[in-house]
């Protein structure tokens, strides 16, 4: 045999070596992932949870009376402010989910064109529950950037500038369909852009507290340090809890911050990131960020093969991911764009046009008087009469609606439609 020969036989040998090693490493990371998704199989979350009996039973109805213990800023430059609140008549509070929120009516008039209405927002709960205290953690928003000569955010500002120690405020019972399934064993990816990290932490500190064994990824993605929320308490859980990973992604880091040891990833949470990063497994996913953030993860996780069943989401600013497209459908009035909308107090008859959004803004740009809030189906502020036709609704409404009525900024009409607006 020559040395030729001898060198070809070597290297088929490990090749096939190789290969062999590749498919049995293969082999098992795909039996994993089935023996995975399959053992959890049938602790799919419901696709309208319940708020728990016991939370229902001790919760309370309407607006109850908070004192505020203590705030504190968590961020670098100042800008978003926890508070912490305490009922007035010193009764033990009930849990909730971690993820709910809480919804707010300020005893400030709303400017115009909402003058003489009360202002009304949402806060999702940021801690864990705790029988004594509920806390939110709230950013102050200013006027937008290409618009500086309208009034900063309302409510947010009202917070940080005039809610201090003692304030009285009125809260209305924690609510909301977005929150953590507790009863299931999936490991879970707690994505939050900018603000939208207030309900992860609730549902991070409920895990670590609970000494839940499931595994835990945190993307946070902002701009740079000076935004991030809790840094000390973030790393120093990371480090602690070797089952929270936690992920950083600045899109704009300035010199101060260090890759590696501020932040972990240069640019957005993305998908290639989430794919890179992630075990092959099946995981359980909530996400709360700004409207470009989902509406570039939520399709995207589903291309990638998450069952929608394991995403959850949740925005804070008007509804998100709504569909303006035409259904397709074989009623005529439907396909024809031959709806009409009555506004019955206001006397005006409109055709509604696929492309007006959803029914508040419609309504608005029609200039309707109708009241709004949160815009996001959270706080019941859009809630008005049906007086004859149906509606549609572009996602699961998390206020309480009463019959007959809808809640105009989530919904469009299915037919010729009468609102008592
Ligand atoms: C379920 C839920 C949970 C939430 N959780 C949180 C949370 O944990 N933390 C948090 O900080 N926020 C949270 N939010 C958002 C919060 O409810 C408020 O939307 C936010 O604080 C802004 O309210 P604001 O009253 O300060 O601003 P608004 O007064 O509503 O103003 C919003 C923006 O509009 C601009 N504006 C004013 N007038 C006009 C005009 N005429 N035309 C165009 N723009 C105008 C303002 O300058 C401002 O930039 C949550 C929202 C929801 C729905
Ligand atoms: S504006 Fe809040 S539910 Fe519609």
């Amino acid at each position: 045999m020559t040395t030729g020969i001898l060198a070809i036989i070597i290297f088929a040998a490990i090749v096939v070596q190789v290969t062999i090693i590749m498919l049995i490493s293969l082999y098992r990371r795909r039996k994993q992932f089935r023996a995975g998704a399959s053992a959890l199989s049938g602790m799919q979350p419901s696709a309208t949870p319940d708020v728990p009996a016991t939370a229902e039973a001790n919760a309370w109805k309407g607006f109850r009376q908070f004192v505020v213990q203590r705030r504190k800023l968590e961020d670098a430059q100042g800008s978003i402010c926890s508070f912490y609140l305490a009922p007035a008549d010193g009764k033990p509070l009930p849990p909730f989910k971690p993820g709910q929120f809480l919804t707010f009516k300020l005893d400030i008039e709303a400017p115009a064109p909402q003058a003489g209405k009360s202002v009304i927002r949402c806060y999702s709960l940021s801690d864990s529950p705790d029988p004594n205290h509920y806390r939110v953690s709230i950013k102050r928003v200013p006027a937008p950037a290409d618009r500086p000569e309208l009034p900063a955010g309302v409510s947010s500002n009202y917070f940080h500038d005039r809610v201090t120690e003692g304030t009285h405020l009125q809260v209305r019972a924690p609510s909301g369909h977005f929150h953590l399934i507790q009863e299931s064993a999936l490991p879970v990816v707690l994505i939050g852009g900018g603000i939208g990290i207030t309900p992860m932490l609730s549902i991070l500190n409920t895990l670590l507290q609970t000494g839940s064994q499931r595994e835990i990824w945190l993307f946070y993605g902002i701009r740079n340090g000076s935004e991030q929320i809790m840094r000390e308490q973030l790393l120093s859980l990371a480090e602690k809890h070797r089952h929270f990973h936690l992920h950083c992604c600045y899109s704009n880091p300035t010199a101060n911050d260090v890759e590696g040891i501020d932040f972990q990833h240069r640019g957005r949470v993305d998908i290639p990131l989430l794919r890179a990063t992630l075990p092959l497994t099946r995981h359980q996913f909530y996400i709360c960020g700004p409207k470009s953030m989902m509406e570039s993860l939520v399709p995207g996780l589903e291309a990638w093969g998450v069952q929608s069943s394991d995403i959850y989401y949740e925005s804070f600013g008007p509804a998100t991911l709504i569909r303006h497209d035409k259904p397709e459908t074989d009623n005529p009035e439907v396909a024809d764009n031959n709806i009409t909308v009555t506004f019955s107090k206001s006397g005006k008859q409109v055709p509604w046009d696929w492309n007006s959004g959803s029914l508040l803004e419609f309504a608005e740009t029609q200039g309707i008087d109708v009241d709004s809030g949160c815009r996001a189906g959270s706080g019941g502020g859009c809630q008005t009469a049906i007086e004859s036709g149906e509606v549609e609704y572009n996602q699961q409404a998390d206020a309480d609606v009463q019959p007959g009525h809808c809640l105009l900024c989530i919904t469009r009409p299915k037919n010729n439609l009468t609102l008592a607006a």
